[in-house]
């Protein structure tokens, strides 16, 4: 897709209404640091317009950018971050999977896990809460440019395997860093969303 407008639209906390958008939603789920705010300014073109740190727990809010006035990209505060207070992970985990149950627009969840890593335990349960929300989660493996060419295949039978993934599910390796894998996820969400351009015959 040609980006020709993109913009921070709605931030929500947990006190927030969630907006009711009438065009498609795409959220990207997973731990905090995973890299989500970094794959969504990837795919927008953008070097820092989701704000991104080394540190985790940076987006604590729902963020909805939109895209082109066409659809929306959801930001959504990571899991699994021990710093933060049980009471505020509640509220946040609260917010999340209130939008996830809710949104009528929301078209696809991907869940993103650190290639380098073996699925944690809350990997484990949001993707089997995810499908159990009616969702068929497709996984993106970020951080490609921490490993060897020669180690991907097995981290992403790691990643495959210790989700116990569905059969058919596709897992879209990515960097931030070399955007390597970005054009794949582009061509996903406009299939998903219905934006492929009609081929002329
Ligand atoms: P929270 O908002 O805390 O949930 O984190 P997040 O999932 O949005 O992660 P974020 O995009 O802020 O990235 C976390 C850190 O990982 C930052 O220092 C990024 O620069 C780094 N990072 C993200 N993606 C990649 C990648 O593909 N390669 C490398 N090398 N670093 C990455
Ligand atoms: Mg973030």
């Amino acid at each position: 897709m040609v980006i020709k407008s993109v913009n921070l639209e709605t931030v929500c906390g947990i006190t927030s209404v969630l907006p009711e958008n009438d065009k498609s939603e795409i959220a990207f789920a997973g731990k905090s640091n995973v890299g989500k705010s970094s794959l969504i300014n990837a795919l927008m073109n953008r070097k820092s317009l989701a704000r991104t740190s080394s540190l985790p727990g940076k987006t604590q809010t729902i963020n909805f950018y939109n895209i082109n006035d066409t659809l929306y990209f959801v930001d959504l505060p990571g899991y699994g971050f021990a710093k933060v207070s049980v009471s505020a992970k509640e509220k946040w985990g609260k917010m999340t999977e209130k939008y996830l149950k809710t949104s009528t627009q929301l078209k696809v969840i991907f869940l993103l896990l650190d290639i380098r890593r073996d699925p944690s335990e809350n990997d484990k349960n949001m993707y089997e809460w995810v499908i159990y929300q009616g969702f068929h989660p497709i996984i993106i493996a970020t951080k490609l440019d921490k490993i060897n060419r020669s180690q991907k295949d097995k981290q992403l039978k790691i990643i495959r395997e210790g989700l116990q993934a569905l059969p058919g599910t596709q897992i879209f390796p990515f960097s931030a860093l070399t955007k390597q894998g970005r054009d794949e996820i582009w061509d996903c969400i406009e299939d998903v969303c219905g934006l492929k351009e009609a081929v002329e015959e």
